[in-house]
């Protein structure tokens, strides 16, 4: 068993592979985050998906995988044309002006993706036609005749969200593409019952139109054994599990839209946007690789997505697990394209226990808590509060809670405090002294458990083992009190040191542990530990590399504020 001391990263290493049989470090490690609609602003169920995979991106690079991540704006589909066409304005300016806005609001929540891009640009739009026409050169795509929602009023055929009536599985009021408020289920074109125009409320008439459809129902056998072996949380495999056993309808993939990819050779249709929606991942894959290695992204690019030759993990919400368990494998395995490792489902969020809805105001919009709130303690709320696969509740109470008793109470505590103690006695240096085997033992202890966290997708308690940690450093010091030795003689004011130091080091290995999760504030922690690196850049080994005696440490300053009720 390794002790974790040696400085060169193997032994952390060794263990870690045994953890992490799927994620092995001979692989690039593609991740992606869900692409959101930009029809409207980020709110904070947004981000229930994006930190938690920014915070598994972090923490996998700092323990020397080679990772890759990528989204970018879901521009087309109903969402889109709906909004633009209730604001009296263009797909184009409502894409262009999303699409800003989420850049912007990733920035400041610092979730770095390698690209973030659209799924409007030329690139997707090729990928898009290249994948559909193979799908129609191997026998996956036909055409067939069926029966639409049309308006007579408005004089068109009503595509998924212009259109709504009641599910025919369950009776609750649905939209055309999904029962959102009843059983959840994806719906086919033609599905809804009693269809009524979104647009201008008329009871809408079936009419024949002659659509394609991709052969969903051949992949049964291939999805069962896919889904056995897929990675990531059980909600989503055992959900479309579920589903394949149950049924496999063939999907429409095409749709009487101007705006879109352009279905090959018909000009009066676009393909359906959960097509051309998770291709985003593949065409992103190749912008993002094209920057970073001009001269080999090629090379590189196929063997991520054609040969198979990756760990691809797809973050997602609960509510879009069909798609990307069955459909999207599907599509992939029909095209002859990699298949995805893994997928991580996120459970939905909810404010003060009822459903976020725009609508009703149940919302929180994420550049107004920023506003008010440093954005990590929301990324710590996020993560904290809730098991990845399970519902997340906010509440301002809870939110106060969770900053006033954690992230002030216990970390910012334990760095205030000592930092201090060791500025106001040790000349604001790192005290001389040994790393005590028990403080050792415990940030190694600590490391294992958030790593065995990690890939379980439980960043919850990741977070609370690397929490405890810093809870542990506080009672270290209050146990050893320092401050009694510190004015004795030479030998307690050496022990005195010796504290101060091993405080220090818990403090710097919280500091590293936690950073993926509160890249920020942690970069202040860092600097005010005096170190000079850039501590998005260390590695985890630096948790057990002893802190230099005699290092400068800067002024304290408190990490947090207390949120006020
Ligand atoms: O449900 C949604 O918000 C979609 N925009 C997610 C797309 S994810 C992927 F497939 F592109
Ligand atoms: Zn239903």
């Amino acid at each position: 068993m390794c002790d974790g001391r040696e400085d060169d990263g193997c032994c952390l290493l060794f263990c870690i592979d045994d953890i992490a049989a799927m994620i092995t470090r001979d692989r690039p490690v593609i991740v992606t985050a869900a692409l959101p609609y930009v029809n409207g602003e980020c709110h904070i169920g947004h981000l229930r998906t994006y930190v938690p995979a920014d915070v598994f991106v972090r923490m996998l690079r700092k323990m020397g995988y080679d990772v890759l991540f990528v989204c970018g704006s879901d521009t087309h589909g109903t969402p889109i044309v709906l909004s633009a066409e209730s604001e009296g304005v263009s797909p184009e300016e409502i894409v262009r002006r999303y699409h800003e806005h989420f850049r912007r609001v990733f920035s400041d929540l610092r979730v770095c993706f390698d690209y973030y891009g659209s799924t409007d640009d030329e690139s997707n739009h090729r990928r898009t036609r290249e994948i559909v026409e193979k799908l129609m050169e191997r026998g996956y795509v036909y055409e067939r005749k069926v029966m639409l929602a049309f308006c007579e009023r408005c004089g068109r055929f009503l595509p998924d969200r212009y259109v709504e009536g009641v599910c025919p599985y369950c009776g609750e009021r649905a939209r055309g593409d999904e029962c959102d408020q009843g059983c959840g289920r994806h719906l086919e074109p033609g599905e809804i019952r009693e269809p009524v125009c979104k647009v201008c409320g008329s009871p809408a008439k079936f009419r024949e139109r002659t659509h394609y459809y991709f052969r969903l129902s051949a992949f049964a056998d291939f999805l069962l054994s896919f889904l056995k072996n897929l990675g990531g949380t059980a909600n989503a495999r055992n959900y479309a599990i579920e589903w394949v056993r149950r049924e496999l309808k063939d999907w429409c993939i095409t749709r009487d839209l101007k705006w879109g990819v352009r279905f090959p050779n018909r000009d009066d249709l676009v393909v359906y946007v959960w097509v051309d929606a998770p291709i985003g991942y593949i065409s992103f894959t190749e912008e993002a690789l094209k920057l970073k290695d001009s001269e080999n992204w090629e090379r590189r690019w196929r063997e991520i997505w054609m040969e198979n030759r990756a760990t691809i993990i797809h973050f997602i919400g609960t509510d879009i697990i069909y798609h990307h368990c069955i459909f999207w494998p599907a599509m992939l395995k029909g095209a002859e394209y990699s298949l995805p490792s893994a997928v991580v489902a996120s459970g939905m969020m909810t404010i003060n226990g009822k459903p976020l809805s725009k609508s009703r105001g149940n919302v929180i919009w994420v550049a107004d808590f920023i506003k008010r709130f440093h954005p990590d303690t929301l990324r710590y709320f996020l993560i904290a509060h809730s098991s990845h696969t399970k519902e997340l509740d906010f509440s301002w109470e809870a939110f106060r809670t969770r900053v006033n008793n954690e992230l002030l109470a216990i970390l910012g505590n334990l760095a205030f405090r000592v930092l201090s103690f060791a500025h106001k006695h040790f000349g604001a240096e790192v005290p001389d002294g040994e790393i005590e085997d028990e403080v050792i033992s415990y940030i190694i202890k600590t490391r294992d458990e958030a790593v065995n966290a990690l890939f379980e997708y439980e960043f919850k308690r990741m977070t609370d083992s690397i929490m405890k940690l810093a809870d542990f450093g506080n009672s270290y010091f209050q146990r050893e009190e320092p401050w009694h030795l510190i004015k004795s003689d030479e030998k307690d004011r050496k022990r005195c040191g010796e504290i101060v130091k091993n405080t220090l080091q818990i403090l710097k290995a919280v500091c590293v542990l936690l950073e993926p999760v509160m890249p920020s504030k942690m970069e202040e922690l860092w600097k005010q530990l005096g170190m000079e690196s850039d501590i998005h850049e260390v590695s985890m080994n630096e948790i057990t590399i002893p802190l230099k005696s005699g290092q400068p440490l800067e002024k304290p300053e408190k990490l947090f504020k207390p949120v006020m009720s």
